[in-house]
């Protein structure tokens, strides 16, 4: 059997990993277990150790004793002994990230641990004083949006960062970085997310702001780009004269729940969703073929492509997009405990937040002009679903409509890639095929490629190999402030868009959304991809 290729990655810097909001969700979940993981395969760099920074007062043992938790029921093969090897690595400063004080606290305590953990800290001892003599460092900010910018302006002030800004000033050499991790919401519109570009801005330079998205550590989202430049048969396909549209759902089964009130109403489908991760798959699926595989040249490419989306009018956007709530199950054992949208703690209902979204988008280059761009993201659905459909156009002739009249009225069996991103991660290919036999029978079959059975892997959870990339200062797998800038430009006239807030249709819960987007997509005689029960794609 062939080898897999692989680009041999850079090694990951050993660092310290600074995460603020650190006795939040996000880390306990999420981060730490995948670091967890990481170190159970030999994949985290020796040395790396974390400090945790969070109002709550806790003590080391405190805080590895509170993500031991959250380990143990979101890592991957967690085991106690193990969870004791690594969690010597963690460690907890309390006190308020927004106040200066805080930062002669962090700083000492870095340098500390530093030494410690065997961390090189070049510089120390030296009697420069422009440097601040502390190792390569990773801060990662988990907290709410309006805390980036006190945060980030702190960790300025307090001279934390001299790679940034100053880089020209001091001479070549082996200088540790200092880099930043920025979660979602990157702002909540367009004024917002540009404040957070320039606070960073004036902090870090572009090159060490890693703005995540979860979605781009997905394997099959990264697959999207290998399956299209290292293959040459679907490239000369991908256009206007071959694709009909193109279809890119994210639906959830769960509901809000307890979200509602704190986050989720101020927010709704559309920025929590639609602007953040899928606009990303978009412009993966469409962009051009970047001149290399360099993060350089695949960012100008997916700028290129978020630039080329047509902007709309809010007086226009209703017209190309649906919004939904869902209503209640009545299922008092399901997340929501039965109740819909509407009546969940701490919603205003009169505000119509839509937990559905479906815009109907177009891009105006060569390769796409007359293709429309269904994207679409739902809570309450009745399945999780991640994909991206690529619905070809029917033959020029259709020479076998004889063999099922149906296909002469609008049922079409046309081909389709569909792409699943989660779960059952794969792709198939739908083609028609002659059913075996004296007589010309024609049935749509698929080609079916099921990624964890080809290659007997599990995808990984993504916060791992992305926290990873960043310690090696890659950043194809994070955004630049102009794909964020371009998200919000294309999101904005929906959001602001009265007609549209005012449609929000109230859908069943557990159904694939609200009539309007049925008919959003069906206008042309276009139907939405939505599987059976049992279909994995
Ligand atoms: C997050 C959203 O970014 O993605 C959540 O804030 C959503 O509302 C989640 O549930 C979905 O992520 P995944 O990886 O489970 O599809």
């Amino acid at each position: 059997m062939a080898m897999p290729i692989s680009i041999p990655a850079n090694r990951p810097d050993p660092c310290a990993l600074i995460i603020f909001g650190a006795s939040g969700d996000l880390t306990q979940r999420k981060l730490v277990p995948a670091l967890y993981e990481l170190y159970c395969q030999g994949n985290l760099p020796e040395n790396l150790f974390v400090i945790g920074v969070s109002r709550t007062e806790m003590s080391d043992d405190d805080f590895r004793w509170h993500l031991g938790e959250g380990a143990s029921r979101h890592a991957i093969g967690y085991e106690e002994g193990k969870w004791r090897e690594f969690a010597r690595r963690l460690h907890y400063l309390a006190g308020s990230a927004t106040k200066a004080e805080l930062y002669p606290k962090l700083k000492a305590r870095t340098r500390e641990l530093a030494e410690v953990h065997g961390l090189p800290t070049p510089g120390l001892g030296s009697t420069d004083q422009t440097w601040a003599c502390l190792p390569n460092t990773l801060f990662y900010l988990s907290v709410a949006p309006h805390l980036v910018e006190p945060i980030v302006s702190r960790i300025g002030e307090a001279g934390m960062v001299y790679e940034g800004k100053r880089w020209c000033s001091i001479g070549e050499g082996p200088m540790p970085w200092q880099r930043i991790i920025v979660e979602k919401p990157i702002g909540t519109n367009l004024e917002s997310a540009r404040e957070q570009v320039r606070a960073l801005g004036r902090v870090f330079e572009e090159e060490s702001i890693y703005r995540i998205d979860h979605y781009l550590g997905k394997e099959l989202v990264q697959n999207i780009l290998v399956m299209r430049f290292a293959n040459t048969f679907f490239e000369p396909l991908w256009n206007n004269k071959y694709v009909d549209h193109v279809q890119v759902t994210a639906a959830e089964q769960v509901g809000v729940g307890r979200r509602a009130g704190g986050f989720y109403d101020r927010a709704g489908a559309l920025r929590d969703m639609i602007q953040s991760h899928l606009l990303q798959i978009m412009a993966l699926v469409a962009m051009e073929p970047p001149a290399s595989f360099d993060p350089t040249a695949i960012r100008r490419e997916k700028i290129k492509l978020i630039d080329a989306v047509r902007e709309v009018s809010p007086e226009d956007a209703a017209q190309f997009a649906a919004f939904g709530r869902y209503a209640g199950s009545g299922n008092s054992a399901d997340d929501d405990g039965g109740l819909g949208y509407a009546e969940l703690e701490g919603v205003e209902a009169e505000q119509r937040t839509e937990t559905y979204a479906a815009l109907k988008l177009h891009i105006d280059n060569w390769r796409w002009s007359g293709v429309p761009f269904f994207v679409r993201s739902g809570k309450k659905m009745p399945r999780k679903l991640t994909e991206v459909v690529i619905q070809f156009r029917e033959p020029p002739v259709r020479l076998f409509n004889h063999v099922d009249p149906r296909r002469g009225e609008g049922v079409s069996h046309a081909n389709r890639i569909v792409i699943n991103i989660a779960p059952d991660e794969g792709m198939s290919l739908r083609l028609e095929a002659k059913v075996p036999g004296p007589s010309l029978r024609i049935k749509p079959v698929k080609m079916d490629l099921d990624y964890a059975y080809v290659f007997n892997a599990q995808p990984l959870e993504s916060y791992g190999p992305l926290m990873l990339e960043a310690m090696r200062g890659d950043q194809t797998l994070f955004k630049h402030r102009d794909e964020v800038d371009g998200a919000w430009r294309i999101c904005e006239p929906f959001l602001t868009s009265e007609q549209l807030r005012a449609s929000v249709e109230t859908y069943g819960a557990y159904s694939w959304g609200p009539s309007a987007a049925d008919a959003l997509i069906g206008g042309d005689g276009r139907a939405w991809h939505n599987p059976d029960a049992g279909e994995r794609r």
